[in-house]
């Protein structure tokens, strides 16, 4: 039987809605044994309370400051293991944040040190302006208003601000590196005899039991030392015990964010101390959880060990690049105050890193410093995905493409799951149902459009797949403990993994997507540049395995077993299919790359989804939490399945979720191969046509998600925003999680994901500013302590806000696809704020190629001010160059990436190509009365009269304005003007 097959009976045996997750596939703490041992530890101090000292300390006298550079080295000794050697080293780089290093020295064995060089994209530059300077109990170094001091004994780092702890690494003594040892064989019982002089036996004495003088650390038993059994299973473990704990605590922070992906609140719940929400610590093991729970601390398909904490004033984030599984264990010591985190690791070195922020923005560009950003993803891509498993033949993509067409209803790509490949050996069209795949491609390809194809990482072992046969014979598999080719079962059956640690893998893998024959093996001629890729599967997921992926002990590339580089493994994968996407044209396309599991770094190579969610309204909910916790862990190309994976959802439902997709950065419907057909034109009225203007509203708003993608491209700050990352001050915001800003356009939405909603509370952010209502322009006044509106949500209604001081570019011509947009007229919807103020900005370029890394593109700023008292008030909007530095000044200064391009023209090729497209409206908001005059000055050609129209309503300056109130509107009609031309429009009051 197929695992289709399997899959579905398993949905079928469920009643409509009921679903539950099976959770005896997967370990808690208690039954993994590092995590019990490190919760152990933890149980042990907590019970010893301030008796407890870490064992740990640093040798001063082995102390070695860099003459040249801000770090140091040091020995490492743990009290309870005088023999055993630990070697630690603190850098401090360029940005301030500081790098915290151990590893056992001369041990017994390695431990995988390379996480951090998968995750980084350089090794980092080390200040060479701050110093260390050693004292008697520490070794400190201030820089600004920051401080980093190691104390000796116990050793303890410390990360203050102005003098106040910000980070605190080993302050309660959970830090535990356990060496590596050799397996002492059980002693056999001796028992001694003592006989009387007549040779009888008189009394037998048991050895005195030996104390373990380590037991207060340790715990009694080698508990799950060498090997450890999980239902069927048993994990060998040659190398012995390995794991890693540490406590990191930020004494002045009440939330911590981060550490995706779970299903869970985006402000970390408790999940230790007194009356936790959670009993088990949040796992990062990444793994294939079936109908996985809409709450829960379980883990999911990808993982990023960063967390930010946050209090009104201050931000910092924590970095532990670890590649093994791990969990983590997060209380407040004092509610509302401070939080402690304990992170227990299966194996790996201690690499931390320490960001200081002081705010979200410095955390996001000092992460990006070190992994990179979101790169900016081909324009097309953030149009509308529309997948199913599956689309069953080339005639079904026609059909249902011609339906789209039929409906005006707009879609950039129709994806192609599973199915499409003979017997699951990817790349292998299915000619039976697929016999022109070329031909499909181009068809869809005609009006813009592109394919999105599915390539997994299991291989089927069969000689007649010329991938798994070159792949076996080049020896590029991951090997089982006995070092033969590692099999499982998944979708094609008994399969094998491409091992990606394997360097000799990526140019061969580079070769597979060659559009033209390749002397060297297999390429995909039967492809196009139109066709982009699905990577799935790769956690990775193996029916069969335990806890439905890869033993721990398999070995990959170097001998290194799959636990040290579990959490790594997808990010690989993902990584090579967007290079040999990228590679397989020239010049290069922005390639489209979807992974299922990701790690640190993988947002350099596309874009994320949160997996196989439920059709239920609680994991509509929980899906835009996730976007928001990857997002925040750089993540920020993420979406979640609209319409929910599994299920059927009601119309109702379905609406709902296509108001959620439209504001997720990455949009796509997906559903599993059981459910039934639910594409938006199978709806019925009014369900069809809200879907509809649901799908125009996304398109319309395309510049202004393209203009966040730049923005995150650059600068790592996430396209969907938190409200604590747009408000860090407003302390009432930073639990919210089910309504953000998009990019810095002032657009703030609150999907709606309850049944029967008719309405929806909306928090207004605490400051002095007007919103308005996206669509009837209603008005309402926030206030320094920020408040709570209530805004209608009938079921055609989305409740979306523009903050007052902005100014929105949407182009709002009803396209069939995106590409069929690139030369239509914008317009500009000017938000005034309370003082007359607005500001916008709009990135354009080609969106497909690299021409932008060279200065080809359009970087508009438009701002409006206000001069004069309110009657003969005049107000400017303008439209400005944002990229005019011809003189060879940093084009950015937010820019954390490379800048490639130190000079930029104007006139480049790419903004000649649209010199021709206009503005065609402009609409501004909350003006003070009506115009006397509206006028566009043009350099070089004068003024002119334009054509408008008022509507009377308050302004947004007025001084108290009912929640509701309607807004005064200018509609200035078709002004005439280039977006890519300096003019300034003049409202003369
Ligand atoms: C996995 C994916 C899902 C896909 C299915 C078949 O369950 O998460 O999106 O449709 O595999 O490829």
């Amino acid at each position: 039987m197929r695992w289709v097959g399997i899959a579905s009976l398993v949905l079928a045996s469920l009643a409509p809605g009921v679903f539950a997750v099976k959770s005896q596939d997967f370990k808690t703490c208690s039954q993994s044994g590092f995590c019990r041992r490190g919760r152990a530890l933890s149980e042990r101090a907590a019970e010893a309370k301030g008796a407890w000292v870490s064992p740990y300390s640093l040798d001063s006298s082995s102390l070695s400051i860099s003459p040249n550079d801000a770090s140091f080295t040091a020995a490492v000794k743990s009290s309870l293991y005088p023999d055993i050697k630990f070697g630690l080293e603190l850098r401090i780089h360029d940005d301030g944040v500081v790098r915290v290093r151990m590893d056992e020295v001369d041990g017994l064995r390695k431990r995988y040190d390379e996480a951090a060089s998968w995750a980084l994209i350089r090794e980092p530059e080390v200040s060479k302006d701050i110093k260390w300077s050693a004292g008697k109990k520490d070794v400190k170094a201030k820089y600004g208003e920051n401080e980093v001091v190691v104390s000796y004994a116990p050793l303890k780092v410390t990360l203050l601000r102005n003098g106040k702890e910000q980070i605190v690494l080993n302050g309660e003594g959970l830090l535990h590196m356990e060496h590596f040892r050799g397996k002492e064989e059980p002693k056999a019982q001796e028992e001694e005899v003592v006989a009387d002089s007549e040779g009888q036996q008189q009394e037998v004495l048991q050895p005195e039991p030996e104390v373990n003088p380590r037991a207060w650390f340790e715990g009694e038993t080698e508990d799950a030392y060498w090997d450890e059994k999980f239902n069927t299973w048993t994990d060998t473990k040659p190398k012995g015990p390995e794991s890693l704990s540490l406590d990191i605590t930020f004494p002045n922070h009440a939330h911590v964010y981060g550490i995706p992906q779970h299903a869970t609140r985006l402000s970390l719940p408790t999940t230790s101390g007194p009356d936790p929400t959670y009993t088990e610590p949040f796992r990062l093991h990444n793994a294939d959880v079936f109908e996985y729970l809409a709450d829960s601390t379980m883990s999911l398909y990808g993982s990023i060990p960063l967390m930010h904490a946050h209090s009104a004033d201050s931000t910092v984030a924590i970095f532990n690049a670890v590649g093994s599984e791990t969990w983590i264990d997060i209380s407040h010591p004092v509610p509302g105050k401070s939080t402690k985190t304990h992170w227990i690791s299966e194996s790996g070195i201690l690499d931390v890193f320490l960001l200081p922020g002081p705010t979200p923005s410095d955390v996001f560009a000092q992460y990006a410093r070190l992994t990179g950003t979101t790169a900016l993803p081909a324009h097309w891509s953030l149009g509308y995905h529309q997948c199913r498993w599956n689309y069953v033949s080339s005639e079904d993509v026609r059909s249902v493409q011609k339906r789209f067409d039929e409906e005006d209803i707009p879609v950039d790509v129709f994806w192609l799951d599973i199915e499409y490949a003979e017997e699951h050996k990817y790349f292998i069209w299915d000619k039976r149902s697929f016999p022109d795949p070329v031909e499909m491609t181009n068809d869809v390809a005609a009006t813009g459009r592109k394919m999105v194809v599915i390539i997994d990482p299991h291989l089927k072992r069969t000689s007649s797949y010329p991938v798994y046969q070159e792949a076996s014979e080049k020896d590029l598999l991951v090997k089982n403990k006995d070092g033969n080719e590692y099999e499982g079962w998944c979708w094609t059956g008994s399969s094998s993994w491409l091992d990606c640690f394997n360097p000799a893998v990526v140019d061969w893998w580079v070769e597979k997507f060659k559009l033209e024959p390749s002397k060297n093996g297999f390429s995909w001629v039967e492809s196009t540049k139109d066709v982009h890729i699905w990577n799935d599967m790769n956690e990775p997921a193996i029916f069969n395995g335990p806890e439905i992926s890869m033993h721990k002990d398999s070995i990959h590339h170097g001998g290194w077993e799959h636990r040290d580089v579990h959490n790594i493994n997808g990010m690989l994968f993902h990584n090579l299919t967007s290079l040999a996407v990228l590679r397989r044209t020239d010049p290069p396309q922005r390639p489209f790359v979807l992974t299922r599991s990701f790690y640190a770094g993988s947002q350099r190579f596309g874009a994320m989804w949160t997996g196989d969610n439920l059709g239920t309204w609680d994991h509509m909910a929980v899906g835009i939490k996730m976007v928001l916790a990857n997002s925040i862990a750089g993540m920020a190309f993420a979406g979640s399945d609209v319409g929910g994976f599994f299920g059927n959802p009601e119309p109702e439902m379905l609406v709902r979720w296509y108001q959620v997709g439209i504001f997720s950065p990455f949009f796509r419907a997906h559903a599993h191969i059981d459910t039934k057909r639910r594409e938006p034109y199978l709806l019925d009225e009014p369900y069809k046509s809200i879907v509809k203007d649901t799908l125009r509203l996304r398109y319309k708003m395309l510049p202004v998600w393209y203009t966040a993608f730049r923005e995150t491209s650059v600068t790592g700050k996430p396209v969907v925003r938190p409200h604590y990352v747009e408000f860090p001050k407003d302390i009432n915001g930073f639990e919210l999680d089910d309504q953000f800003f998009v990019g810095s356009s002032g657009l703030l939405v609150k999907p709606v994901t309850e049944k029967g909603a008719t309405e929806a509370s909306v928090y207004l952010p605490a400051e002095d500013q007007v919103y308005y209502d996206y669509f009837s322009h209603s008005t309402y006044l926030s206030s320094g302590t920020g408040k709570r509106i209530i805004l209608p949500a009938a079921l055609d209604q989305i409740p979306l806000l523009l903050r007052g001081s902005s100014i929105l570019p949407t182009r709002e011509r009803p396209r069939r696809s995106s590409p069929l947009m690139a030369k239509d007229p914008f317009t500009l919807t000017v938000a005034l704020g309370r003082g007359g103020d607005a500001k916008g900005e709009l990135y354009l370029d080609d969106g497909t190629g690299y021409q932008h890394e060279s200065g080809e593109w359009v970087w508009r700023e438009f701002v409006a001010s206000t001069e004069g008292k309110k009657k003969n008030a005049k107000v400017r909007i303008e439209n400005k160059n944002l990229g005019k530095t011809r003189a060879g000044e940093a084009v950015d200064p937010t820019r954390v990436t490379d800048v490639s391009t130190e000079t930029y023209d104007s006139n480049n090729a790419f903004a000649k190509s649209i010199e021709e497209v206009r503005v065609e409206k402009v609409l501004v908001l909350g003006l003070g009365s009506k115009p006397l005059s509206v006028k566009v000055e043009i350099p070089g050609e004068g003024e002119k009269e334009l054509v408008w129209e008022w509507k009377e309503g308050v302004a947004a300056g007025d001084k108290k304005i009912k929640d509701g109130a309607v807004v005064s509107e200018l509609v200035v009609k078709d002004p005439r003007v280039g977006i890519t031309k300096e003019w300034a429009i003049v409202v003369q009051l």
